[in-house]
């Protein structure tokens, strides 16, 4: 039996592909390479030793599905593939609902036809929109408030449906907080196109040179320092999260929404802090407006993972910070200027 996994190529969906291959599951790798490159998927298979098929496609392209599906004998499906900036999606809302939602209901018509019920999907925290009560846990209301948190609101509410529908669907959706770090190797990590909208990856462009200094979006948060507060979660324990909720879909019917994060706020201040101690000088920050649209403190309650998959994060900041730094030293411009590395 395979695991399909959509967007293997991407950052979380790499991480991903290694603990899968370490824990003895073999893996069928679909990415149209939108944003991402394939060299991550030859790292993988350098780290891990193991190789696996790659099908360059997108979801969309139902023939190609269909030629995965009939090709390979998949047994479930872990779905990454999908776009994520925040701000092209205000910008370019079609872009967001074709990619994300149409993608995956073809996605779900291939599966459906091939007689595949088992889907681990990737969710966010930000169906939880503005959060009144912290830490947030998986009966809280839900509310997206961007094109691209309402793909994720919208393709939850579409596996909700299929799985009333037909009991055979067992689906797992998993609402990631703030992924950060990268592989203890150095080999994978996340490789942002142009200015990095997120916290960790601006920080260490600051840190290495690439950047003059951090904005920190905010100092007047009810927060203890003032700047926003954030869960952030180490990649690789993120990416052993899907496991957990692989077994739990493999063996269950019906659909869980999980939070992945660790239960724990760091405000962006501690985060630059911690990043000093790693690299051992200065960050050079400044003190800015805020972010429209941010909210002020988002951290998760982990207890029906920890309940219901046997899982918990047990990374912390530190090797949060050392393992994003060392990804960043090594590979300055990510996966890019890299091409002659030899593929096999
Ligand atoms: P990523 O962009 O690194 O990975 C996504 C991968 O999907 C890329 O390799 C891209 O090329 C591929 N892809 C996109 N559209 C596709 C399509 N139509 N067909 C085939 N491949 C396609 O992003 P990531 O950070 O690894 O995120 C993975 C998933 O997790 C996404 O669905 C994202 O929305 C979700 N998520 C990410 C975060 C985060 O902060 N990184 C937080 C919450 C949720
Ligand atoms: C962002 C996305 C969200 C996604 C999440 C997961 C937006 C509006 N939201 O949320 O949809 O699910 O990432 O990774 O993009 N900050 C700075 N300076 C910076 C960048 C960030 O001070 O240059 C602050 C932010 O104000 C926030 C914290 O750092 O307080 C984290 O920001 P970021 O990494 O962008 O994540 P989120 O805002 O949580």
């Amino acid at each position: 039996m395979n695991i399909l996994i959509t967007g293997g190529a991407g950052y979380i969906g790499s991480h991903t592909c290694v603990e899968l291959l370490n824990a003895g599951y073999n893996i069928v790798v679909v990415d149209n390479l939108s944003n991402s490159s394939q060299l991550s998927l030859h790292r993988v298979r350098k780290i891990t030793g193991k190789d696996f098929l790659f099908y360059k496609a997108d979801i969309r392209d139902k023939n190609a599905l269909e030629t995965i599906f009939h090709d390979n004998q998949i047994g479930a499906v872990i779905h990454f593939a999908g776009l994520k900036a925040v701000g092209e999606s205000v910008s370019m809302p079609l872009k967001y609902y074709q990619n994300n939602v149409a993608g995956t209901v073809t996605l779900c018509e291939v599966m459906e036809k091939h007689g595949v019920f088992h889907l681990v999907f990737s969710s966010s925290a930000t169906v939880y929109g503005e959060q009144e009560c912290v830490p947030v846990n998986e009966d809280s209301t839900l509310h997206a408030t961007n094109p691209y948190g309402r793909t994720k609101l919208m393709i939850e509410d579409i596996l909700r449906d299929l799985s009333n529908s037909d009991s055979n669907w067992s689906v797992a959706l998993l609402r990631y907080f703030n992924p950060v770090g990268a592989h203890e190797s150095g080999r994978i990590g996340e490789d942002p196109n142009g200015l990095p909208n997120n916290l960790v990856p601006y920080i260490t462009q600051v840190a290495v040179g690439k950047l003059s200094e951090l904005q920190v979006f905010g100092s007047d948060y009810p927060t203890a320092d003032g700047t926003g507060v954030r869960d952030y979660i180490h990649v690789v324990d993120l990416a052993v999260g899907h496991i957990k909720a692989l077994d739990k879909v493999l063996f269950s019917k019906g659909i869980n929404a999980y939070n992945l994060g660790t239960g724990n706020g760091y405000s962006v201040l501690e985060m630059v802090h911690a990043f000093e101690e790693v690299i051992g000088r200065p960050i050079p920050y400044r003190l800015c407006v805020r972010r429209p649209g941010d909210i002020a403190i988002s951290y998760a309650d982990v207890r029906k993972a920890k309940l219901e998959l046997g899982w918990e994060a047990t990374k912390g900041i530190n090797e949060m910070c050392k393992d994003s730094w060392r990804w960043q030293v090594e590979n300055p411009n990510g996966y890019k200027e890299k091409y002659s590395e030899k593929m096999k």
